[in-house]
């Protein structure tokens, strides 16, 4: 069975919150996107930035903000991969290949929030 791990009361994370835990080595974001739970690599596949400050868009991406790459939430797929800035996005795109984004299973068990401690994929 897959392993998860004990994180915090669900209460400490109201709709619209966003935390960043530590699951073994990784960096995991955490997000509250209108009571729904999602659970990220922190780390943006494409030159390993952090992810934690993306803007969440309404279907359920998240737009890094350092060249604008757009993954899915639920399933880690790119939605676009480096756009930005203009032009020089696409050079620094080609740098490195285009990967999706690790995404986790939540749960919530005695009103805790829990996450595998291992990528879905
Ligand atoms: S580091 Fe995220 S798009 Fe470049």
């Amino acid at each position: 069975m897959e392993k998860m791990q004990k994180l915090f009361p669900l209460s400490e994370l109201p709709e619209g919150a966003r935390r960043v835990v530590e699951v073994g080595l990784r960096r995991v974001l955490v997000l509250n996107v209108e009571g729904e739970i999602f659970a990220v690599e922190n780390s943006c596949p494409h030159m390993r930035f952090p992810l934690k400050d993306g803007r969440v868009t309404e279907d359920c991406g998240i737009i890094c903000p350092f060249h604008h790459s757009a993954f899915d939430l639920k399933t880690g797929d790119v939605k676009e991969w480096s756009p930005w800035p203009p032009g020089i996005g696409r050079v620094l795109g080609a740098i490195s290949r285009r990967k999706a984004l690790p995404v986790y299973d939540t749960k919530v068990e005695d009103d805790h929030l829990w996450v595998s401690t291992q990528p879905r994929r």
